[in-house]
């Protein structure tokens, strides 16, 4: 398969993803290199359905290949939350990891359990279907921000597996086990397939 374009704006997703995707597509491009906007409202409860959605849309729209994730951060003791809203938690990173943090003031290492999750999907015209791959990350909110790689709530998720948060790693390592690349190795196996 040639081409592929991913269904994002998020500089930041768009370079964790590009690289993991670059053995088995030739031009990866995302929706920032086109100067039309293409609005897709995501309005489900649902990561899965989300991801569709976009893919489709994209897909449909550029007549090609398109993935799109929807990807989101469940902290158990604030019952899900951020979930679903997950990018819409506060308006940038840094008020999103603060409102986080400030929500389970008090709340001691044990209570602060935490999962990422990533839905990909993948679109592919000529069949006109969608294909739905999931990946998981499981770890812990610290209590204050460390480090300065990756994105989003990086700073502030501790990996046990890794005994360091995700923004002390390099966008590489990252890959290597994290919710997206995990699903993203799920889909790769499955495009070989093809
Ligand atoms: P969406 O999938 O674009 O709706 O956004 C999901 C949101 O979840 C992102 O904007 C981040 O805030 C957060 N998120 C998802 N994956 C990660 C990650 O790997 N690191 C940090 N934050 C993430």
């Amino acid at each position: 398969m040639k081409d592929l374009i991913m269904a994002t704006t998020n500089a930041g997703k768009f370079a964790e993803l590009k690289p993991l995707l670059a053995e088995h597509f030739k031009e990866i491009c995302s929706l920032a290199d086109f100067p039309e906007t293409l609005q897709v409202v995501e309005d489900s409860p649902h990561y899965a359905q989300n991801a569709m959605k976009k893919a489709r849309k994209v897909g449909g729209h550029f007549g090609m290949p398109a993935l799109a994730d929807d990807s989101g951060l469940e902290v158990a003791a604030l019952g899900g939350r951020p979930g679903i809203r997950s990018s819409r938690y506060g308006r940038n990173d840094e008020e999103r990891m603060e409102r986080l943090l400030h929500e389970l003031d008090g709340i001691p290492w044990d209570g602060r359990g935490a999962k990422f999750k990533a839905y990909v999907a993948l679109y592919l015209p000529e069949k006109d279907r969608c294909y739905v791959f999931y990946g998981e990350l499981k770890g812990f909110i610290g209590f204050e921000q460390h480090g300065s790689h990756g994105f989003g709530y990086d700073p502030v998720f501790y990996s046990p597996e890794l005994g360091k948060y995700l923004a002390e790693i390099s966008t590489d390592e990252k890959n290597k086990f994290s919710h997206r690349g995990r699903a993203i190795a799920l889909l790769k196996t499955f495009v070989e397939t093809l």
